[in-house]
């Protein structure tokens, strides 16, 4: 499907293999530091197949492509993502090796075995989501990304990677006990961590601010600023966990 113009706009992507130019609407994920942050982690060989969840506009599973990956599948709960996505890949010449579909999760993509999954889904609180442009991953912010731990099953093969970004504005401790014990704590790698402001608009909302206090939410304050930390995992599947 081809995307109407009138909603779209352009986005010039400067992290990993760019500068490249993307397209975007208001209602699909802009990419942010976290995008930029897990583009840098990631460990490309040739011929890999790729799952991208929560691919978003796509700009993570492009990244891969351009790294020599074989073959890109994304996927995203949504529709608007899943069009732009395909309209991204299309325009950057990358329509050959790439799909891209609609679903819940790995719903779409059951008959893939990967040798990398993208795990970018999204992982913020309700209270968080509620005062960002973000789409929220259940009360703690955790509760998406460890479905989508707990239903990776074969959609990654044995000796595949997933690359998981994990953070203190989330429940993260939760999230990391979940991804521990489906790949084994000798399995996870961290391979960058930063440290970033948290949005005012977001430090200041009270429901914020009580996930904080009953310490649920890790936050460090910089002086005005409260500061997040974001991880990017390697978590690779052996097969014993
Ligand atoms: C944090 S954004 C990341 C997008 C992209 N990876 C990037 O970095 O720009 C998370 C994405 O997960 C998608 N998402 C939310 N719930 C989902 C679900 N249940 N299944 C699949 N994707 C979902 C959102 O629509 C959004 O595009």
């Amino acid at each position: 499907m081809v995307v109407s113009s009138e909603v779209v706009s352009s986005y010039e992507w400067r992290g990993r293999t760019g500068p490249l130019t993307l397209v975007l609407r208001p209602d699909v994920f802009t990419p942010t530091h976290t995008t930029l942050v897990m583009a840098d982690a990631l460990e490309i060989n040739p011929e890999d197949v790729v799952i991208d969840v929560g691919c978003g506009s796509g700009v993570l599973g492009i990244v891969a492509a351009r790294l020599g990956a074989a073959r890109i599948i994304g996927c995203d709960l949504s529709n608007e993502a899943v069009d732009l996505a395909g309209e991204n890949a299309r325009r950057l010449g990358l329509g050959d090796c790439s799909e891209y579909h609609q679903g819940h999760l790995f719903g779409p993509v059951a008959d893939v075995e990967a040798d990398v999954v993208i795990g970018d889904v999204s992982g913020i609180p309700d209270a968080i989501a509620e005062v960002t442009p973000w789409t929220s991953g259940g009360p703690t912010g955790a509760e998406l990304p460890i479905e989508m731990l707990e239903t990776l099953g074969e959609r990654l093969k044995i000796g595949g990677r997933l690359y998981l970004p994990t953070g203190t504005m989330q429940a993260e401790e939760r999230l990391l006990e979940a991804a521990r014990g489906i790949f084994g704590d000798a399995n996870l790698h961290p391979l960058a961590v930063r440290e970033f402001p948290l949005p005012t608009t977001v430090a200041r909302s009270p429901a914020v601010q009580r996930l904080v206090d009953e310490g649920t939410l890790d936050m460090r304050p910089r002086g005005t600023r409260l500061m997040w930390r974001l991880t990017v995992w390697r978590c690779t599947r052996t097969g014993h966990p």
